[in-house]
């Protein structure tokens, strides 16, 4: 109901945040980034790196934010994420959400943040990290902090996420009931874009991700990407040259159907179904597409990693763009709030 292509010729704010987890793969670009570049052409947009919520779970190690979000970001600038187009920045970096987040979590029931799905499982799945914090609990209500801060129309996200708008949206109405009445609403309910999900799986034919060690990297080198795709297991079915195949049993198919003309798929099907074409044939095909959408994604990464000075230059002019916009939020979340007191 709340999903919708931004639509207007009204440029619509859009806003998406990335956890620094580690290095970006093709998932991630099928996934999200690729979408994101589209949005920048059209729509005003805000992504951030969401160091805070990285934390949320990662709190005993927070390294790994430190290792990894400046590769993260240089792996926005190298698909093409263009500050000339979209702001680019850090979370941490504007204090602001984490001042939003506060005066939400005053209003904001407890049974809203027990019932958000993601919670009760995650605290299952990742036994390991005890997730049994105040701020785990309350990580949905620093993202609404987030998209509310700039009064976003709506977020790019994944299936797992609408939970959380549906939160943001419940959020942005309590706010605008107890302390704007009278008065215009401060807060936009923001509509969900659900991205797509993506057909690309991973090397192995499940998804995509680096727990299972089945990504291709955006920046690994093309020597590495040839040797895991010549590696990539097949339809089992096809032991020999002469043995016939089915492409629906082979991740190899699935790559083919995100990459390859309607020609060649029929060339795979055909030449697969008969033997008529051996694996080798039939990964080279997808290796010539990979290199022509990697190659030039990894020369702008290597140029872009070699200017680290234009990097932080770069993501600090983001950083100041977002916190001006945070601080005018600000400005009249305390005015909705009576701080008038303040000196
Ligand atoms: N929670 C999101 C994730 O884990 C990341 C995120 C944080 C985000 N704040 C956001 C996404 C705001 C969209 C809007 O993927
Ligand atoms: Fe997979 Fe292609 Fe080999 Fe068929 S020919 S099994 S689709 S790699």
């Amino acid at each position: 109901m709340n999903q919708s292509e931004p639509s207007s010729n009204k440029p619509q704010r859009i806003l998406s945040g990335m956890r620094p987890t580690g290095r970006l793969h093709l998932g991630h670009y099928k996934g999200v980034l690729e979408n994101w570049l589209k949005l920048q052409n059209s729509e005003q947009c805000f992504f951030f790196a969401a160091d805070w919520h990285a934390l949320t779970t990662d709190y005993a190690n927070p390294e790994v934010v430190k290792n990894t979000i400046w590769d993260m970001l240089i792996d926005w600038l190298a698909v093409g994420i263009d500050p000339e187009k979209s702001t680019l920045f850090i979370q941490s970096e504007v204090p602001e959400h984490a001042e939003l987040h506060l005066l939400f979590s005053f209003m904001t029931p407890l049974s809203w943040l027990e019932r958000v799905p993601t919670y009760k499982d995650q605290i299952e799945q990742l036994r390991e990290k005890d997730l049994g914090t105040y701020g785990f609990l309350g990580y949905p209500l620093l993202q609404s902090a987030d998209i509310l801060m700039y009064r976003a129309d709506a977020v790019p996200i994944g299936e797992d996420q609408v939970p959380h708008i549906e939160l943001t949206r419940e959020v942005a109405r309590r706010f605008n009931h107890l302390y704007r009445k009278g008065i215009p609403p401060l807060f936009p309910e923001p509509k969900s874009l659900l991205m797509p999900t993506s057909k690309l799986p991973g090397l192995d034919g499940r998804k995509m991700s680096k727990s299972y060690g089945n990504t291709i990297e955006l920046s690994e080198s093309w020597k590495t990407t040839e040797k895991k795709v010549k590696q990539m297991l097949t339809d089992p079915a096809r032991k020999l040259r002469t043995d016939a195949g089915t492409p629906e049993k082979c991740p190899v198919w699935d790559f083919h159907t995100v990459y390859s003309t309607e020609e060649e798929r029929a060339w795979v099907q055909e030449g697969c179904t008969t033997a008529g074409i051996g694996c080798v044939d039939c990964k080279g095909c997808l290796l010539k597409h990979l290199e022509e959408e990697l190659q030039p994604i990894r020369e702008r990464r290597a140029d872009i990693a070699s200017r680290p000075d234009d990097v932080r230059d770069i993501v600090k002019a983001g950083n100041e763009k977002a916190r001006r916009e945070a601080s005018r939020t600000m400005e009249k979340v305390r005015k909705s709030l009576k701080m008038g007191y303040r000196v």
